[in-house]
């Protein structure tokens, strides 16, 4: 209401300082001198209201971490008490810029598509396959921006190979990840789609992520687990309190 919207949003930005037009706060020391608390030893700025439910439905729209969501629109509401604003496309590309850098600066990385089937690529070369001799690489990425990569790795009883996607889940959940949005998986000649073991495994963890393979030629395609692996026998569709009783 307050911005003349009848309709409720996402993060809502009260500065305590007039910004002159394009002026934004280190080039108005004087206006923020007149904030200044003494007792706090800072300006204060303003507020910053965020909606706890639009940023959880946002988190799952976007696929990503309710936690890089709410740090994604404090970065918002904080470069808006600043004086920076989002009216022209040059001042949406600057804040956008600082918003990406507050979040890294935070510890929260966002991580292209590019970078996962790179990162799946370089995984690849580290295949131990005297046997196929057909290399694959797989790279998972976490709700909170981390990646983890795997190889297959064969064995001369040929039946306790472990393929590139279990070896990068194995790793992430050993060290303690369970939440995990997209998985970039490669391979030289033929498009590397994830053998039914390796469906079933990812199931365990994520009711739905976003796949993506690449191969000759950097071809990519891109589905999804659910696509995959539909009616998927996993904790999410509630079989295993079933089965423990409960
Ligand atoms: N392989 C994978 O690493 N991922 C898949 O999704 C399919 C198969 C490996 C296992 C084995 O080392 C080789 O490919 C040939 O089956």
């Amino acid at each position: 209401k307050l911005r003349n919207i009848d309709s409720a949003t996402d993060v809502l930005s009260f500065p305590s300082v007039q910004y002159p037009a394009a002026y934004t706060a280190s080039a108005t020391p004087d206006l923020i001198k007149e904030e200044w608390d003494i007792d706090e030893n800072a300006a204060f700025l303003g507020d910053v209201v965020i909606s706890f439910d639009h940023a959880k439905d946002q988190s799952e729209s976007f696929n990503h971490s309710l936690e890089r969501e709410l740090c994604y629109l404090l970065a918002h509401g904080l470069l808006h008490i600043m004086g920076y604003d989002h009216m022209t496309k040059g001042e949406k590309n600057k804040m956008r810029e600082m918003e990406e850098k507050i979040l890294t600066d935070a510890g929260i990385v966002s991580v292209s598509d590019e970078t996962l089937l790179a990162k799946a690529k370089q995984a690849m070369q580290n295949a131990y396959v005297p046997y196929s001799k057909y290399k694959v690489g797989a790279c998972l990425l976490t709700a909170d921006g981390k990646t983890y990569t795997g190889c297959n790795i064969e064995n001369a009883s040929y039946g306790l190979t472990n393929c590139a996607e279990r070896t990068a889940v194995f790793k992430a959940v050993s060290d303690g990840e369970k939440q995990f949005v997209a998985i970039a998986i490669a391979a030289e000649e033929n498009a590397p789609w994830p053998c039914g073991a390796c469906r079933q495994v990812l199931s365990e963890f994520a009711e739905d992520m976003r796949v993506l393979v690449t191969w000759k030629e950097d071809q990519v395609k891109e589905t999804t687990l659910k696509e995959l692996l539909p009616y998927t026998f996993s904790p999410s569709t509630g079989v295993l309190d079933f089965l423990a009783g409960n």
